[in-house]
């Protein structure tokens, strides 16, 4: 018998066993519903146990495949960054290959240009040393025929004066000789213009080298100077640094970046300042553009040196300037930091070390 009726009959009858004959059977019928209802409940039981089971199941699969789909996506993610990095790497270096290509092609054709007019500098030099001489010399012709003057017929005389005046002799003898000397400077000046592009561009002595930076900073002014001389002054505050192994031509395409770029900074308005400073510390020099301009915006500094990015107007920045300079220091293995307040101006600082960059296995790109 089933044990809650037992209890229950127990409860109300004492002895099961006395159960008068038609409680007896009513008590095993409930019996057996009781005993069926368990049988019930036990296979329910079971059911649910089975289908808790089979859920469980189900979940860890799902747990499992969900995990299994996030190490996928994260593969997946790894790989477009790598691919992101990569195409970065390409780009970089592809601009880089054009930058060097526009700046070699640019000191290409201003050594081109500098050999050209070395030429006729030459012989137009050396014939106003000629003319000079030539000129002293009639000079001396002339004043031979005036101290003969004297010994001539008065009306012959007159004519001979009446020509002088008409002539303007006297201020001849002193404008020629006042034309030959301006003439002399001004070759001079060209003359020095073609060294400074020869030193400049320095494509005959592509490879590393112990250079003067000073030297490279003057004959990169002197370059300049037209970008320069109507917006701003350059005041040099040179420190005393020793001779830098680098690529010399290179380091000056940097200069004249840095120093354009000030130049572009000033206000319309006022008359800019840009200090050209040099030091050292340790084994490393550096080398300092200051300018008094607008500055640069917080968010746009950390994109100064990504390559097109420019905030001159179309047709006046190509963008490429900084970027071509971040390269090649990078390529000497030095630093270069940057400054900058808006409406304060801005310093840009060149690092680079004594030595060169060590063995360098790119030598000349
Ligand atoms: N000294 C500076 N003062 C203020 N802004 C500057 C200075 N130097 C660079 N910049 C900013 O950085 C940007 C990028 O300079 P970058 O030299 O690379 O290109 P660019 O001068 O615009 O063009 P280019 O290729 O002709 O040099 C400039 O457009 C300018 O906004
Ligand atoms: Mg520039």
């Amino acid at each position: 018998m089933h044990r809650l009726l037992e209890r229950q009959i127990k409860r109300f009858f004492g002895d099961p066993a006395a159960l008068p004959p038609e409680i007896a059977a009513l008590a095993a019928a409930v019996d057996e519903a009781y005993a069926a209802a368990d049988a019930d409940r036990l296979m329910i039981e079971r059911s649910l146990d089975l289908m808790s089971k089979e859920l469980t199941e189900t979940n860890n699969d799902l747990r499992r495949q969900l995990t299994e789909r996030n190490q996928v996506e994260k593969l997946l993610l790894n790989e477009k960054e790598e691919q992101k990095a990569l195409i970065k790497k390409l780009e970089d270096a592809h601009n880089q290959l054009l930058q060097s290509e526009k700046m070699a092609s640019i000191g290409q054709l201003a050594a081109g240009v500098a050999h050209e007019i070395n030429n006729p500098i030459g012989y137009v030099n050396s014939n106003l040393g000629t003319l000079r001489t030539y000129f002293d010399q009639l000079l001396t012709v002339l004043s031979t025929y005036e101290t003969l003057e004297s010994t001539c017929e008065p009306a012959k005389l007159a004519q001979i004066s009446a020509v002088k005046k008409e002539m303007e002799l006297e201020f001849l003898k002193e404008d020629i000789l006042a034309l030959l000397k301006e003439s002399g400077e001004g070759i001079q000046r060209v003359k020095q213009i073609v060294q400074d592009l020869k030193d400049f561009s320095h494509v005959d002595e592509a490879e590393w080298q112990q250079a003067d930076l000073h030297h490279g900073l003057d004959s990169t002014l002197n370059v300049v100077h037209n970008e320069i001389k109507y917006k701003a002054d350059v005041v040099k505050e040179y420190g005393d640094i020793p001779r830098v192994e680098c690529l010399p031509s290179q380091i000056n395409q940097v200069f004249m970046n840095l120093l354009v770029n000030a130049a572009h900074a000033m206000d319309e308005n006022k008359r800019g300042l840009i200090t050209i400073r040099s030091g050292m510390t340790g084994d490393e020099v550096w080398v300092e553009i200051a300018d008094d301009g607008k500055g640069i915006p917080p968010e746009n500094l950390n994109r100064i040196f990504d390559p097109f990015f420019t905030t001159k107007p179309v047709g006046k920045g190509t963008g490429l300037g900084l970027s071509l300079s971040y390269g090649i220091i990078e390529k000497h293995h030095g630093r270069i930091e940057v400054h900058s307040e808006v409406g304060q101006g801005t310093t840009f600082r060149i690092w680079l070390s004594v030595g060169g960059p060590g063995v360098s296995t790119d030598q000349v790109q």
